[in-house]
């Protein structure tokens, strides 16, 4: 592969915005369009070169826009067609390109082509969503959905079910049409005419349901993979790329549960021309999080996997999971520290990088007292399922805590003024209660600061071959203390040590072998640093802080977080 060949997104970083919860700019208490072109120069500093935007077509909001009601208009409490028009705009002035969220496996049910599919069972748009009658008096088939409960809802107006993966207000689309498919590629290629360079693909992974409708085999625990990675959605997935993502080189993302480094590439060898990346949550299903050589192998494994005909999308965070510094890290004394390190192990992945909102400040979970302070009603009905199933009230209340999609949805805290400077009017849902002492302003001006780390982070993996495209090996093993090397094909290698844990821990390099050390690696980045206004203590058991441009030394004695970039 020569230089020309890279493409632009290989090189990048993306940043997620949850327009909801980002800035608001006309006082409603919602995120909107002018709140984001306000932020554009911070997000130019910060380095990153793309900015996903959450699903932003109308939407009546049963789950904040991945329900669609009109794929060819926005959501009115964003703002205008013009207002976004403006901010691919202005993005595009500041050199950062829009990724949209395309929500295409399911609409929301007040879409007009589910009204009418509903209407009757002669309507011409019936087959455009997925119905069935009773079998046995009962659900056409055993499948679940994914926010609790079975996936079919039973529509009394013509008596019968149709399939919903998610809500019961969020049908699935039938696929299997040609006519739903040519609508979508005509939506594709309308935000396309606006600017649109790359796309998001919600839940691309279950748009070909089997056709058979079967049922999944007693005994296998939960539906899913019946209806997950299968060959229908790999066709479909080709047939579009050839008529859209390919002709106008669309840069694409799928979120795409459940998969391999094996099923991944299916999506994305670029042979095969489907995607050209994915989400996968391999990391996220990790039996402890705090294993930081179990999440270092899978990465390296999905780099080997993956190989060099596809690409990776690595992420720690987004609008569903808790709080990447909460989940991975240490929200108590280490905060700050754990964050900046938590950066670090992202920043130097194999793949392009996402960054959420609130990630670069280090935004910890957000833990409520009081139950209606949260707005997730989906979490919430888990939860009650669970309490109906005899589990503590208490234990069931902490995980949710712990784990709802609410602690990366509450409004992003920019200042300690009030409305933590999201909003002048009353937010959407209450802001953060740690607002006060972390926000963006208090870190920025922070001796410590995990925003300017990032920007570090970004600035090196730029410039520095080994960090975006080298390939990805884990030396060590075992303990708190991952050793990666990352090796350019035209011999560049970045050697990144990174202690993820809240404890000082005396690392010793010499046993994986000489090729690494005295090979004039120096230190290029790191989150402890010496500096010039730090006096250093006389005292027999204080170490000295590590120095830019000193070499990598066979033994390290890290801090609690202490990661290390060596060049
Ligand atoms: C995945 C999205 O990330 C999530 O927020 C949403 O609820 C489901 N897909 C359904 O669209």
């Amino acid at each position: 592969m020569t230089a020309a060949d890279w493409e632009w997104w290989q090189k990048a970083v993306v940043y997620q915005i949850y327009t909801r919860s980002f800035q608001d700019s006309n006082g409603d208490g919602v995120g909107d369009f002018q709140g984001i072109i306000q932020r554009l120069d911070d997000l130019r500093e910060l380095g990153v070169d793309a900015l996903w935007i959450s699903p932003f077509c109308a939407s009546p909001n049963d789950d904040n826009g991945y329900d669609v009601s009109d794929y060819y208009s926005v959501q009115p409490e964003f703002g205008s067609m013009e207002d976004l028009e403006e901010l691919i705009a202005r993005a595009g002035e500041r050199g950062m390109k829009i990724m949209m969220d395309l929500v295409f496996n399911h609409t929301s049910d007040e879409h007009p082509w589910f009204q009418e599919s509903r209407s009757s069972l002669r309507n011409p748009k019936r087959d455009w969503y997925l119905w069935r009658p009773a079998k046995n008096g009962k659900e056409p088939n055993n499948w679940d959905s994914f926010f609790g409960g079975k996936a079919w809802e039973w529509d009394p107006q013509t008596g019968e079910y149709y399939c919903h993966i998610f809500s019961r207000r969020q049908p699935d689309l039938n696929w299997a049409n040609p006519a739903v498919r040519e609508e979508l590629k005509n939506i594709a290629r309308f935000w396309i005419g606006k600017g649109i360079t790359a796309f998001r693909l919600d839940a691309i992974h279950l748009i070909g349901k089997p056709l058979d409708f079967r049922d999944f085999p007693a005994g296998t625990g939960r539906a899913f993979r019946v209806w997950e990675n299968t060959p229908e959605t790999h066709a479909y997935l080709q047939e579009f790329y050839r008529e859209v993502f390919g002709p106008f080189g669309v840069f694409t993302v799928g979120e795409t549960g459940g998969t391999t480094p094996q099923s991944a590439r299916l999506y994305t060898d670029r042979k095969r021309g489907e995607l050209t990346t994915i989400f996968h949550f391999d990391h996220h299903h990790l039996p402890d999080n705090h294993d930081i050589h179990a999440l270092l192998r899978n990465w390296e494994l999905w780099q080997r996997g993956l190989g060099s005909d596809s690409w990776d999308a690595p992420f720690l965070s987004n609008h569903d999971l808790a709080r990447v510094v909460s989940a991975f890290g240490d929200d108590g004394v280490w905060r700050v520290r754990s964050a900046q390190a938590l950066g670090a192990l992202l920043l130097t992945a194999w793949g392009t990088p996402f960054i959420y909102q609130g990630e670069e400040y280090g935004v910890p979970n957000a833990i409520f007292e009081d139950r209606s302070s949260y707005r997730d009603h989906h979490s919430a009905y888990l939860v009650d399922q669970f309490l109906k199933t005899g589990y503590l009230p208490d234990e069931v209340w902490n995980a949710y805590r712990s784990s709802t999609r609410d602690n990366s949805r509450v409004p992003l805290c920019w200042n300690s003024h009030d409305h933590a400077g999201f909003t002048s009017g009353t937010p959407w849902m209450p802001i953060h209660p740690r607002a006060q002492e972390i926000n963006a302003e208090k870190d920025r001006s922070s001796e410590v600061s995990v925003y300017r780390f990032f920007i570090e982070l970004i600035k090196m993996r730029k410039s520095s071959p080994a960090l975006w495209r080298g390939d990805y090996r884990v030396l060590s093993r075992s303990g708190p203390v991952g050793v990666v090397v990352r090796r350019d094909k035209k011999g560049q290698r970045a050697v990144i040590v990174l202690n993820l844990s809240s404890r000082a821990h005396l690392m010793d390099l010499r046993s994986f072998g000489r090729s690494y050390l005295g090979k004039g690696l120096t230190l290029h980045l790191g989150n402890y640093l010496r500096e010039e206004k730090i006096v250093e203590q006389e005292h027999p058991f204080y170490r000295p802080r590590p120095q830019l441009g000193e070499p990598l030394q066979p033994q390290l004695w890290l801090r609690p977080w202490e990661v290390r970039i060596y060049l």
